[in-house]
């Protein structure tokens, strides 16, 4: 396996006692989905999607991190997963988004 150049993290969830938090309710699963279909539409080849347990900033859900620039976003639907993957694109960071 290759490592990723970059690395998207969308908030599942999970917790250790199986609950599903804020984020799933708000459809952070289709989300993974979405990110995942783009990025192979796109052909964005070193660009992982994985997602992740509660990311501690619930009411900001659904939560996006990208590394290895550590921008974390806040509220992403898939207007704002096509705003950061054209950011990812060009080097830069959906600053609408972003999660202060
Ligand atoms: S459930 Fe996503 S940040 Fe808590």
């Amino acid at each position: 396996m290759t490592k990723p150049t970059y690395h998207i993290f969308v908030c599942g969830s999970f917790r250790a006692t199986g609950a599903q938090g804020v984020c799933h309710k708000k459809e952070s699963a289709q989300l993974l989905q979405y990110f995942d279909q783009e990025v192979t539409d796109r052909g964005l080849d070193g660009l992982m999607v994985s997602s992740t347990g509660c990311l501690k900033t619930c009411d900001d859900g659904p939560v996006v991190i990208v590394y290895p620039q550590n921008v974390w976003y806040k509220k992403v639907n898939e207007e704002a997963a096509d705003a950061i993957l054209d950011a990812i694109e060009k080097g830069t960071v959906a600053e609408e988004h972003v999660l202060a």
